[in-house]
């Protein structure tokens, strides 16, 4: 185990590296480790080269918790053979893990060909790169998330085709995992730009706080950590097993269904108020 100020280095049971947050006491990719957690949940999952390889324009990444930036440069190696134009767009609020991961590079092992790009990033918040045939232009906008989002400016950002979002987790990072957070995100999103945003969670409150922010939401694929995850968009078409009336039915018996409207965790069966506005949602009252 290598100690750092606030981060730690933890090897997993299967061998590879991760970070852990000291203050936070959270393991970032807990089980499977970085690179494979990044590839089941959001390079296959969102069939990223696939859509790159179809698409027109710049591809827009919205990767929501840089951390020590394993999502962004997994993403960046399994699609390096597709021509095109990326921008991504790393939010956090602090760039220490990346800082620290880039220093124990070589056990992370995902960082090769890429640490100038992360030094880029780290010196001045822009990296502009080759990716084999690629054009990837990478920013970083730093600060609190919930309140760079409530930010008008946040109209101007790029609209994304994809949002990597992985926060910690709703118990110890509930700002992150708030009903009004989720619906601000979904109007900043381009309906006319399907956009999908896969996350780790299975929850039914992370759920239901999607589904009342306006996304079509569902069943996401396993991790080799976890048996489902969850993966929400703009547009149906993007979803493979979209949560149906039997999910519907066991949300409404859970004992944390309803949403964080705050961000203070707490858990408690739906509201009536909830349960209406869930009923009526194109997903399920059938008037897709
Ligand atoms: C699980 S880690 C992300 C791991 C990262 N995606 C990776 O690939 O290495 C969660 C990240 O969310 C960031 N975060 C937590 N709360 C935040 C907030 N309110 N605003 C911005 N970033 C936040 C943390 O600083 C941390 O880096």
């Amino acid at each position: 185990m290598s100690r750092g100020s606030e981060y730690e280095l933890v090897q997993l049971a299967n061998g590879s590296y991760s970070l852990r947050s000291v203050e936070e006491d959270e393991t970032f990719h807990p089980v499977i480790g970085p690179v494979a957690e990044a590839e089941a949940l959001y390079v296959r999952q969102l069939k990223l080269v696939e859509r790159l390889r179809t698409h027109t324009g710049e591809f827009v990444i919205w990767d929501v918790g840089l951390g020590a930036a394993a999502n962004v440069l997994t993403a960046l190696r399994c699609s390096r053979s597709v021509p095109g134009k990326l921008l991504v767009l790393s939010f956090d609020h602090t760039l220490e893990p990346l800082r620290f991961a880039l220093k124990h590079a070589e056990p992370l092992r995902y960082f090769h060909h890429y640490e100038r790009a992360v030094e880029d990033l780290l010196d001045s918040g822009i990296a502009r790169f080759r990716n084999g045939p690629q054009e990837v232009e990478w920013r970083y906008l730093d600060g609190d998330f919930p309140t760079l989002v409530a930010d008008p400016s946040s109209a101007t950002w790029p609209k994304p085709d994809a949002i990597f979002f992985d926060a910690f987790s709703p118990a110890k990072n509930p700002e992150m995992w708030t009903q009004p957070l989720f619906a601000s995100l979904h109007a900043l999103l381009d309906p006319a730009r399907p956009c999908a945003l896969p996350t780790y969670s299975r929850s039914t409150l992370l759920r239901v706080s999607l589904l009342l922010a306006g996304f079509f939401v569902g069943a996401g694929h396993a991790t080799g950590e976890k048996e489902e995850t969850t993966i929400a968009a703009n547009s149906l078409a993007l979803i493979d097993e979209p949560l149906d009336r039997h999910w519907l039915a066991k949300a409404r018996r859970s004992t944390s269904a309803e949403p964080l409207w705050e961000p203070v965790y707490t858990q408690a069966r739906m509201s009536p108020s909830t349960w209406e506005r869930l009923l009526a949602h194109p997903q399920f009252s059938g008037s897709l």
